[in-house]
């Protein structure tokens, strides 16, 4: 793939990611303001793969990779962190935007693909968290993490808690899209929609990545593996559905 190749992917998945996408969050969510009230009364669910490995949030300074609609940027701002998502898509800022608003809560919300985020003088984070659909999108997981790295200060820990790719490439939930567990090919699905009516409202293409090669580019990146764990699939507890990485960023 071919850096423009990569390029027109990032373009079609931003295109799907922006396709009704607010109006889809306020079916799927709620009015802001009403998904505001239940996020203040417990803030430590929307944040319960996260809150673990981080310790205290108060006072830190927090990136959230990809992070959508905000619900965890807004938990984690309630419990008194500093938070900055970095997304590409317009309509989800928005509804991230009203919902910290109806939170009374700061959230910066950058619009940029994560892949320039580096280069966006944001400063360094004391820790970067990522949730349920991030890799995917990225050809390169080398580069990917070492952005990841670049956004770091000395120590910072990074936590992503991410699709087990058992899960993704051998046991798909879209019928016919099973590959083999190695392979490297681009795979077109709709882009999920979170109302739960099945309406396709853009295709995305996508990359899955083994355990193996997101570990080795996180190490090669200059990343600490502090901690690793599989969990269950939520609808087959036989199979594993998702895995957490907890790292430090220790560059040599
Ligand atoms: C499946 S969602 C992540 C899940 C989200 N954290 C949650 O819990 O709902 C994937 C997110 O990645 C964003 N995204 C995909 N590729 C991106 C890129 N290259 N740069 C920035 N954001 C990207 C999408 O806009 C979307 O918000």
């Amino acid at each position: 793939m071919n850096s423009e190749g990569a390029a027109d992917i990032t373009e079609t998945n931003r295109a799907a990611w922006n396709a009704a996408r607010y109006q889809a969050w306020r079916t799927a969510l709620g009015a802001p303001a009403d998904e505001a009230l239940r996020l203040r009364t417990d803030p430590e669910k929307a944040a319960r793969r996260i809150l673990p490995h981080l310790g205290s949030v108060a006072g830190k300074r927090i990136c959230n990779v990809q992070g959508s609609h905000g619900r965890l940027a807004v938990s984690l701002a309630l419990l008194g962190a500093q938070v900055t998502v970095i997304d590409f898509a317009e309509d989800n800022r928005r509804y991230a935007a009203e919902l910290a608003s109806a939170a009374q809560v700061g959230l910066d919300y950058v619009l940029s693909d994560i892949m320039a985020a580096a280069d966006l003088g944001l400063g360094a984070f004391d820790a970067l968290v990522m949730e349920l659909g991030i890799l995917h999108y990225h050809l390169d997981i080398a580069a990917f993490f070492r952005v990841m790295g670049r956004l770091c200060d000395a120590g910072a820990t990074l936590v992503l808690h991410e699709f087990h790719p058992v899960q993704r490439k051998l046991f798909p939930a879209y019928p016919g899209q099973a590959t083999d567990y190695f392979s490297a090919d681009l795979v077109r699905a709709p882009v999920p929609d979170p109302t739960g009516e099945g309406r396709v409202l853009g295709e995305c293409q996508y990359r899955f990545w083994t355990l193996a090669e997101v570990l080795g580019a996180a190490l090669a990146a200059g990343f600490r593996v502090k901690a690793f764990q599989e969990h269950p699939d939520w609808n087959d507890p036989t199979l594993p559905g998702a895995y957490t990485l907890v790292a430090d960023w220790r560059p040599a």
